[in-house]
């Protein structure tokens, strides 16, 4: 008996798997079925890669490596917005089209099936882990972006609007669309998929790729989830006697064995390195630290003299190297003490204040806020000057009452400006304050905010305003 039940087993192992290789044409799978029928009269199924020139659609052979499943089943059930606007033959021979729509089960049945039958073996799955990718490294993947001309054939959104060129898909929504992997693999090398067809190849290192492939999946994903080091394990494994050493080994050569700011490279820097021995690094931001010290000054606004050393030490050793100065340095005197080489410190906070500060262009200078002094603008501006406006707010210098006397002040030549003293601000206008928050001081601590949105700024400069009203 047990031996007959085996042996039908294996006769039916052996007719199905004899049916499988004799009759694979006859469909019996709905997804299979409709895309037979209703799409490959335009889409190309399968064999090799071809010329946009030569086809009536984009190629699908790899769909199921390429799409996520929830933006497939909305596309095909007609939710979604064209993705060529000048239609897939951008020779003009052919308009954009309304696309073939099918019910929501059929639309899931097509997506199971690109799932299990249209993967592209080039395509390894995992190459690119996302889960570390940080909002700074966002924001190198759109200077990408935009630099590698990125954005003069995929359009995107910004503010709502739409900017960009469309003589390619448009990537309004790319980060709900297309699959980490595929976007990785394609941009490796684009004519693999898409040959004489106008793509391009762009000259971007494997570690640009990763920022530029990053940032192209936030695009139309408002709640993305970005990694925040510091807030991670890494900051609680954090070893003060490890990060010593790391500080003696690569800190100490310019900002001297105990954070004088006199190690022997320091010499012939302008700026000079900070001193760290006179910063309150305790009270510091911890994700400020975190930025400067991974991602060098120049990517949080300071001098480019400031090696960046994420590469060096490892999330890890910027950790530990971070909660060894912090356990460190804690600010001395809370007076102004030794200025940079041939200025004097001015008393901080004071009223009025001399002020050098380089003029704005004269159409600029004299603009008028456009905004409305209401509550909620007012808010807004208030929350960016305490906490929110990148890569360190404003209160850290300014002060928490805008009076020019925050911690990291003291030593600042010049001090930052007092904004509760009305005879100095009567004197800036609107637009002068502008100008400044957007491009910084030359030659002063007051750094650019240029990542600011510009109705942002003004909500600033209305908050600075009442400062001294
Ligand atoms: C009349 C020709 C035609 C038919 C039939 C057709 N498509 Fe398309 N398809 C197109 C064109 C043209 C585009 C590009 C449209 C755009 O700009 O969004 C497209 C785009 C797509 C895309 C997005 C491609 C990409 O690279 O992002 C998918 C997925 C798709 N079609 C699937 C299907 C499926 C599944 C069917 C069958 C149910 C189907 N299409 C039937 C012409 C067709
Ligand atoms: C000169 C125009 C042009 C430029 C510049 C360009 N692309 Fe493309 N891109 C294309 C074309 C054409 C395709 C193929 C569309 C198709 O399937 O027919 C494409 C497809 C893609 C795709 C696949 C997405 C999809 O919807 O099929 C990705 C991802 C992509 N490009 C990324 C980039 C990145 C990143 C850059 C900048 C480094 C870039 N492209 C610059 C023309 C361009
Ligand atoms: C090649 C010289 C050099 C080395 C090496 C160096 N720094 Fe700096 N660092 C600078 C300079 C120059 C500045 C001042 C930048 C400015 O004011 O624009 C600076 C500023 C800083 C600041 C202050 C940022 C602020 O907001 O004022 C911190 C924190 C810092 N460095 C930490 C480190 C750490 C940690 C290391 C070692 C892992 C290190 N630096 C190694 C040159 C260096
Ligand atoms: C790292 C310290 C620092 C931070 C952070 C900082 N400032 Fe300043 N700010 C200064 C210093 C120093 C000056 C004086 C510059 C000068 O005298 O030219 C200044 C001057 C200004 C002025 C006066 C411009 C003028 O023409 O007199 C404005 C307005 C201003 N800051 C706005 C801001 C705003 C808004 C923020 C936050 C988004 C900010 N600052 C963050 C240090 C800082």
């Amino acid at each position: 008996m047990k031996k007959f039940i085996v042996y039908t087993f294996m006769v039916a192992i052996l007719v199905g798997s004899y049916l499988a290789t004799a009759m694979p044409a006859k469909a019996t799978d709905l997804g299979q079925q409709l895309v037979q029928g209703q799409c490959s009269s335009c889409h190309k199924f399968e064999g090799q890669a071809e010329s946009r020139f030569n086809l009536k659609a984009p190629s699908l052979m790899w769909g199921g490596s390429k799409f996520q499943k929830d933006w497939l089943v909305r596309y095909l059930t007609g939710k979604e917005d064209p993705l060529y606007q000048k239609g897939y033959r951008w020779d003009n021979s052919r308009k954009p089209i309304k696309h073939a729509v099918v019910a929501k089960k059929e639309a899931e049945a097509i997506a199971d099936y690109f799932s299990k039958k249209l993967n592209d073996p080039r395509v390894k799955k995992n190459v690119l882990d996302l889960t570390h990718f940080t909002e700074m490294e966002a924001s190198f993947g759109e200077k990408i972006f935009k630099e590698h001309s990125c954005i003069a054939c995929h359009q995107i959104k910004e503010d709502g609007k739409a900017t960009g060129g469309s003589q390619s898909t448009s990537f309004h929504n790319a980060g709900k669309r297309l699959k980490v992997d595929w976007i990785h693999r394609f941009n490796l090398d684009p004519p693999d998929f898409v040959p004489h067809s106008g793509e391009f190849v762009a000259d971007v290192s494997e570690l640009g790729l990763r920022y530029v492939t990053g940032y192209i999946m936030t695009l139309g994903v408002d709640d993305f989830k970005f990694y925040e080091p510091w807030k991670d394990e890494i900051f609680k494994n954090a070893d003060v006697k490890r990060g010593g050493q790391f500080y003696k080994e690569y800190c100490a050569q310019c900002h001297g064995l105990s954070g004088e700011g006199d190690g022997p490279a320091a010499l012939d820097l302008k700026p000079k390195p900070a001193i760290h021995a006179k910063m309150a690094l305790d009270n510091e931001p911890v994700d400020y630290l975190y930025n400067v010290v991974y991602y060098g000054g120049k990517n949080v606004g300071k001098s480019p003299l400031m090696p960046y050393w994420g590469l060096t030490l490892k999330p890890q050793g910027v950790a530990d190297v971070i909660a060894y100065m912090r356990n460190t340095f804690k600010g001395g005197e809370k007076v102004a003490r030794v200025a940079p080489e041939g200025k004097v410190a001015t008393q901080l906070g004071s009223c009025p204040q001399v002020r050098k500060t380089h003029r704005a262009p004269g159409n600029i200078h004299d603009m008028k806020n456009p905004l409305e002094p209401s509550a909620k603008n007012l808010k807004k501006g208030k929350v960016l000057f305490q906490s929110r406006a990148k890569p360190l707010a404003c209160k850290h210098c300014h002060g928490l009452k805008g009076d020019g006397k925050g911690y990291k002040a003291v030593n600042m030549v010049p001090p930052p400006r007092n904004f509760t003293c009305a005879k100095t601000m009567n004197e800036i206008t609107d637009g002068q304050m502008f100008w400044i928050i957007k491009n910084g001081s030359k030659d002063t601590e007051m750094q650019a905010y240029d990542k600011l949105k510009e109705k942002q700024i003004w909500q600033l400069v209305l908050y600075l305003r009442e400062l001294s009203k």
